[in-house]
């Protein structure tokens, strides 16, 4: 059994991309500049946005925050993401999600540039995406297809199943699976909330990408031998004996499900710490396309 090791893997891609950011400054060229909106004060989204500022300034990136209050209305919102659509000195942003309830999120997604929209949300990058055309990869499914590439996995003829079809992670990963070229060319099933008899598909997977939010939910005897898992969950559950008061715990049932296992990922310090990664990748190739 492999441990497929996002935060060393996470580390690399941040020092390659540093490198290049270097390249750029020696050659005189503009660094990639990265901005995040945020909408009020959610804890779980000011710590996000806080490391993705963070990892733009460890990386020669420039950055900029924008905090907006939680009683911003829709049209005082869209009025800004006008104002970033056009800042020439721009070349990426995102909006932290969730938004709070008086918005309307797929207006504001829409209303984003796709050409700065280094998430990769806009459905004109979703459609490229399925095009298998160049665009922004939505960055989890992006830094899973990262690990799988890095760790030499084999995906070709293989018998992918994806659970949960949530539009930023089991969608687009069971798009970017079945996509021609490595990783990819996976036969894929999309398994959600609807699928009866879970486990005849599970059971016959030779890789399983799980993205439910349900602690510990994939157990030993739902996995063959030699199974590759790709574990996305991440349920804060209270823990009285540990400091924070809380664990973080994948979907998966790591001790049993590991010894099963060809590769996995752990939870924390699997998928997680690529997804930033990811969009500092998005960030970089959108500078390059826009001096293009
Ligand atoms: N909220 C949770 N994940 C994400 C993400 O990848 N991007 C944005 N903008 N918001 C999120």
């Amino acid at each position: 059994m492999q441990i497929l090791d996002g935060k060393k893997t996470s580390e690399d891609i941040k020092k390659e991309i540093a490198a290049e950011v270097q390249q750029m400054k020696a050659n005189g060229e503009k660094v990639p500049h990265l901005a995040a909106v945020i909408v009020g004060t959610n804890g779980a989204s000011l710590t996000y946005v806080g490391s993705k500022v963070r990892s733009c300034e460890q990386i020669g990136f420039d950055s900029t925050l924008v905090s907006l209050p939680e009683d911003i209305t829709e049209a005082a919102l869209l009025n800004k993401i006008k104002d970033l659509n056009e800042d020439d000195n721009l070349d990426g942003y995102i909006v932290q999600l969730p938004l709070p309830k008086h918005i309307d999120e797929e207006k504001i997604l829409m209303a984003i540039d796709p050409d700065k929209d280094v998430d990769g949300f806009h459905p004109a990058n979703f459609g490229k995406m399925a095009l298998e055309m160049e665009t922004f990869l939505p960055a989890t499914p992006f830094g899973i297809m990262q690990l799988l590439e890095r760790y030499k996995v084999e995906t070709s003829g293989k018998h992918t199943v994806v659970i949960g079809r949530s539009h930023i992670v089991g969608r687009p990963m069971s798009i970017l699976m079945s996509r021609k070229g490595y990783p990819g060319d996976s036969t894929v099933t999309l398994t959600h909330s609807r699928t009866k008899n879970l486990e005849e598909y599970t059971k016959n997977a030779d890789i399983i990408i799980t993205a439910l939010g349900v602690p510990e939910f994939l157990k030993a005897d739902m996995v063959k031998d030699g199974v590759v898992i790709i574990d996305v969950g991440i349920t804060r559950v209270d823990d009285a004996s540990n400091p924070k008061g809380y664990v973080i715990k994948g979907d998966v049932d790591f001790d049993g499900v590991s010894k099963k296992s060809s590769f996995i990922t752990p939870v924390p310090g699997g998928v997680g710490p690529m997804t930033i990664a990811m969009l500092l990748q998005n960030t970089l190739l959108a500078r390059k396309i826009r001096s293009r």
